[in-house]
């Protein structure tokens, strides 16, 4: 008897504490939150807690950083979530905690999120819009007004620099927080969580110039084939979105549209971190309502979990490596680079390191910088099933002042990396490889991107279990 009672007692506990994490954090408890989870230690696990800058209003806009990676070692790829861009889409930041503690709880047990905390360094902004979403309301499904970081304020979300257009709209403290978090960290994916429909929308979301008689032509980036991957890992992995009729008004093939065709706007954050910073960024709407009421966000969690593990985890597909002056062996910062095939530049970091997301395939990377000759390098991003690795490749410069007709030849360093020197021919242009027979002739044929897809885990399993616990409870409750 006793001991039963003491269970019904411990169910009842577990179902109140439960109960109490499901509700939104607004901005005083979020910060409590990150200090809180800053200072819970785990094995293996480092937290750091940093903020970018301060909203219009002065809250702090905090950064909690998770990985279980060796402080001092290269090629680390740096991810970041966001949460609350727009104020009243709220059920991002709810998620972007739940996710922490699930990496942080699921450490040295759940390999995958070993495995991704082992090799990334993840970011989460919860709250970019602190502002606005102290003025928005619980159970408003839709709606404008409160989206603007604080009344008076602009749509942070149209006010970035923008790669085809001059952006006339003043720069807000948020935006200017978050470009300098770009310039300090080299982030390579990214994605920012939205509500109030169900797609992955991916790059580019401004439009050069209407030259087509369709209402909204596509506006793609010459990472197309990257962006429609990394779009699919998401919503394959969430178990509605992929179906692409969520939500009542809208279909959306797949569940993933390209930001131009859903609707063209300038300014937008996904288009600036790609065009600017090399660094792939989604923007992940993943509620039909912006703020449901908070009994809605366990489910939502449940829906969300896995797809974004998965979208995590794609840090590790693709390229990373350090560029070396060839004799000091000093890191070279703002190398130009280029795969080749792709017309898009990206730089390499204070550290000389760069990272890209590439499907697997044979590919040619094209690196200049001042001072050296150029050089291409060639190599292979391998397909993973598990356990995803970035190819690692180390690049050395030769001083162009420095004669090639003398005695210097190159050196072969990284296994399965080739690396030339050659003169450039003409200032900065990308040249081609003197020596034929190390570049593997035929270009990259990345598998279809469908074959790349984890399948969606069992995510039902879940919401069973769920079930269960409260059918449970109830028995217990009714003895
Ligand atoms: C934030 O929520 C807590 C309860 O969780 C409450 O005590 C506090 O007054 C709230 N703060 C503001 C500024 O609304
Ligand atoms: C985060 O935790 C570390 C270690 O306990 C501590 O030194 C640091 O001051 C904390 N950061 C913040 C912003 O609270
Ligand atoms: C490459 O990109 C630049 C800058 O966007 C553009 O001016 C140029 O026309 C592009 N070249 C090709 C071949 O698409
Ligand atoms: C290249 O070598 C020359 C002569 O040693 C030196 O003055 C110059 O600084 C070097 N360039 C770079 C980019 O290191």
């Amino acid at each position: 008897m006793l001991y039963r009672h003491f269970v019904i007692i411990l169910v009842f506990a577990v179902f109140l504490v439960h109960c109490a994490e499901w509700r939104y954090h607004n901005n005083t408890d979020l910060e409590l939150f990150l200090k809180n989870f800053n200072q819970s230690t785990k094995s293996g696990i480092a937290t750091k807690l940093y903020s970018i800058g301060k909203s219009r209003k002065g809250n702090d806009l905090w950064v909690l950083q998770l990985t279980a990676t060796k402080k001092r070692k290269t090629g680390i790829p740096n991810i970041k979530l966001i949460g609350t861009i727009h104020g009243n889409e709220p059920v991002g930041r709810e998620i972007i905690l739940h996710f922490m503690e699930f990496l942080r709880d699921g450490y040295g047990s759940d390999p995958v999120v070993t495995w991704l905390l082992d090799n990334t360094r993840i970011h989460f902004l919860p709250n970019m819009n602190p502002d606005g979403f102290a003025l928005s309301h619980e159970n408003m499904c839709d709606g404008e007004h409160v989206r603007n970081n604080g009344l008076g304020g602009k749509d942070l979300n149209r006010n970035f620099p923008d790669f085809y257009h001059k952006n006339r709209i003043p720069e807000e403290p948020e935006t200017k927080a978050v470009k300098k978090w770009l310039e300090d960290v080299p982030f390579i994916l990214s994605a920012a969580l939205h509500g109030g429909a169900m797609v992955v929308n991916y790059p580019f979301d401004t439009v050069k110039e209407s030259t087509s008689d369709m209402e909204n032509p596509p506006s793609l980036t010459p990472d197309h084939d990257v962006f429609v991957h990394l779009a699919q890992v998401y919503s394959q992995n969430h178990p509605t979105m992929h179906k692409g009729d969520s939500c009542s008004d809208s279909k959306f093939e797949g569940g993933i549209v390209n930001g131009a065709v859903w609707y063209p706007i300038i300014g937008g954050m996904q288009d600036y971190n790609y065009a600017f910073h090399g660094c792939m960024e989604l923007t992940l709407e993943i509620s039909c309502c912006k703020y449901p009421a908070a009994s809605e966000l366990p489910k939502l969690w449940q829906d969300n979990k896995m797809a974004l593990l998965k979208y995590c985890l794609e840090a590790l597909r693709g390229v990373t490596g350090q560029i070396l002056d060839s004799t000091s062996r000093k890191p070279i910062a703002k190398a130009t680079l280029r795969v080749s095939g792709k017309n898009m530049t990206f730089s390499s970091s204070k550290t000389g390191e760069f990272w890209r997301l590439l499907l697997p395939g044979n590919y040619k990377l094209e690196v200049s910088a001042e001072g050296y000759y150029n050089q291409v390098v060639s190599f292979v991003v391998k397909k993973y099933e598990t356990n995803p690795k970035l190819t690692s490749l180390k690049i050395l410069m030769l001083n162009s002042s420095i004669s090639t007709t003398s005695s210097t030849t190159p050196k072969q360093r990284t296994t399965g990396t080739t690396v030339k020197f050659t003169r450039s021919i003409t200032d900065g242009a990308p040249i081609t490889v003197s020596s034929a027979g190390v570049i593997p002739s035929e270009d990259h044929q990345p598998p279809t991107p469908a074959s790349l897809i984890t399948p969606l885990e069992k995510s039902s399993s879940t919401v069973h279990q769920n079930y269960i616990f409260y059918v449970s409870l109830v028995i217990f409750l009714l003895l």
